[in-house]
């Protein structure tokens, strides 16, 4: 990549990737694909051939000012869960733009209503992180059940002392019966991992019954009866207008005095006031986030002095490969859009 001076505050780099001969030499301009972060190879790589690429040169969000000035004049746009796309953006961008690619299976951050309103095919990533995400989602739930943020502190502080019978007991999954709020992809592929643990019992609550979720063994039940039955609480559900602060004082509050709750699905799902009280009066017995609102979580967060609360900085899909393959499938939304095909994965509207 070679660097161009656009502007004194921020790095914006135009792609000086290898480019076949053909394409080189063709003189028909190359449609214009705006990249607002640094992101995995495998996409821009895919879209050098074919577009004139330019790219925020940080591994931090783009500010929204420089976002605003930079999509100005595109015909794509490769973004991330953290740009926000409105129609203030839309408008910034101009009538040209064609496609918008997000590299994340979340696009509560777009407003895909008004994507829709001017044609604007709007691309995410699907299936290529759901593995990696189910399988933090058990990595983050055996963490908080089996209390290791308590452990590793506890061996770093010198408080543990000899093996004694009585401390750091938690919850097991043998025998559990455990809740999944939001059977989808991922929630199927969660389920699918815990059979192996000999979970007792697997209860889902969505808007409506999954076509999949009978073969990983689960049921479909009321939402207050999974609250009130599980022993471990998993949020895999989509942010959306209805599922907007669910996890709130009323729903903590149906849940068991010893249950766990793991979010890896948005910030946004849960009310994290409400969240803290319940564990701080144990009202639930523990969390592990995934995702927090704001993210970053403040350092001076509450939840962070909680013995009982575990916090991620948004890691569940983030393995090389998974990575490297959301960046490929947003190229590919993004090549398909700019020659009016349907995109591999396009959101719902
Ligand atoms: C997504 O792609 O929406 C995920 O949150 C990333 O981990």
């Amino acid at each position: 990549m070679a660097r161009s001076i656009l502007s004194k505050a921020v790095q914006v780099v135009k792609s000086a990737l290898a480019v076949p001969q053909s394409a080189a030499m063709s003189t028909a301009p190359r449609p214009r694909v705006f990249i607002t972060q640094k992101v995995p190879h495998g996409g821009p790589e895919m879209l050098a051939p074919h577009c004139e690429i330019s790219q925020y040169d940080s591994e931090d969000p783009i500010p929204r000012a420089e976002l605003m000035k930079q999509v100005a004049g595109k015909d794509a746009l490769f973004c991330l869960l953290t740009d926000k796309v409105d129609k203030e953006l839309l408008d910034a961008a101009g009538p040209q733009l064609k496609v918008i690619g997000t590299m994340s299976v979340g696009f509560d951050h777009v407003d895909v209503k008004e994507c829709v309103k001017r044609n604007i095919p709007v691309g995410y990533t699907p299936e290529v992180l759901t593995s990696a995400v189910a399988e933090l989602t058990i990595a983050l739930l055996l963490a908080t059940s089996r209390r290791l943020k308590e452990a590793m502190e506890a061996v770093k502080s010198g408080a543990w002392g000899t093996w004694k019978p009585l401390w750091l007991l938690g919850l097991g999954l043998e025998g559990s019966t455990v809740g999944i709020a939001g059977m989808g992809r991922i929630g199927v592929a969660v389920a699918e991992r815990l059979r192996p643990f000999g979970v007792a019992k697997l209860l889902y609550s969505d808007v409506q019954a999954s076509p999949h979720a009978a073969g990983v063994g689960a049921e479909f039940v009321p939402l207050d009866d999974m609250l009130k039955n599980s022993d471990f609480v998993l949020a895999c559900c989509a942010l959306t207008p209805e599922t907007k602060g669910m996890f709130n004082a009323t729903v903590f509050k149906k849940m068991k005095k010893t249950a766990v709750f793991v979010n890896t699905s948005r910030g946004g799902v849960v009310n994290q006031d409400d969240l803290y009280e319940a564990l701080k009066c144990g009202e639930i017995g523990a969390a592990g986030l995934d995702v927090t609102v704001p993210e970053p979580l403040p350092t001076d967060s509450p939840l962070l002095d909680l013995p009982n609360c575990i916090v991620l900085p948004h890691i569940a899909s983030a393995t090389e490969d998974t990575r490297n393959n959301m960046s490929k499938l947003t190229a590919s939304n993004i090549l398909a859009g700019l020659k009016n095909e349907p995109l591999p994965k396009q959101v719902p509207s």
